[in-house]
């Protein structure tokens, strides 16, 4: 895992390229994304080697999680036609709400049905961000009642805080500061999916796309 600390401010906005329309709402850009492709290329290949060549199928936590999932499974593509083990793959996706201005303890699942198609199979659970782990927490309950055959869950962050309920994901990307995060499909009330990176919000965000 790759640990941000929390003395690192991250890089000034103008040495990175960010929409426009976000320039005044960004503290600073934590994590750019060539750097979250690099390392998203590791976690593929620690998956495949831990997977042994089992068929997965790996659940998408919408909508915060799309573009790590397509990212980590054009990886994890690329092995399985480079290398002589080779991981089948199928894919499934799941809605959680449980965010609205700050995390609750309030989890929304959209489609509890889709989860019986789990059963017997190797999961593999992509999620963006772990912050309380309660989210987490609540979708493997969840998921357990449908009886799958193995679970793991690869986080691309997980936040340093005193809210955490101690729940660690298998694979992480990067150990983040508590700070509020947007961008690469990370929200803020919906608003910033169409940044690159990984960005601190700032206070003027907050308060212009609060709800
Ligand atoms: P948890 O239940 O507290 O672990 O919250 C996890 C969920 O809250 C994630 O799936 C995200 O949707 C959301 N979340 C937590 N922290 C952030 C953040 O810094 N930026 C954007 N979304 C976040
Ligand atoms: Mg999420």
């Amino acid at each position: 895992m790759v640990k941000i600390p929390d003395d690192d401010k991250g890089y000034d906005l103008n040495l990175f390229c960010v929409p426009k329309h976000y320039e005044e709402d960004l503290e600073s850009v934590l994590i750019p994304h060539g750097l979250i492709m690099d390392r998203t290329e590791c976690l593929a290949r620690n998956i495949v080697e831990d997977m042994g060549g089992c068929p997965v199928v790996a659940l998408c936590v919408l909508k915060g999680a799309y573009k790590f999932f397509a990212d980590l499974l054009d990886y994890i593509k690329a092995l399985n036609q480079n290398s002589d083990q080779s991981v089948p793959l199928t894919v499934d996706f799941i809605t959680l709400k449980s965010y609205r201005n700050e995390s609750t303890a309030d989890v929304k699942v959209v489609g509890e049905e889709e989860l019986s198609a789990l059963t017997g199979k190797n999961v593999l659970i992509v999620e963006d961000i772990v912050e309380t782990g309660r989210t987490m927490e609540t979708l493997l309950s969840l998921l357990n009642k449908y009886n799958p055959k193995a679970v793991k869950v690869v986080s691309l962050l997980v936040k340093r805080t005193p809210r955490s309920c101690g729940y660690r994901p298998d694979y992480i990307g990067f150990e983040v500061p508590d700070k509020f995060l947007v961008g690469y499909a990370l929200d803020y009330n919906e608003h910033f999916r169409d940044l690159n990176h990984v960005c601190i919000l700032n206070e003027n965000g907050k308060e212009k796309y609060k709800k």
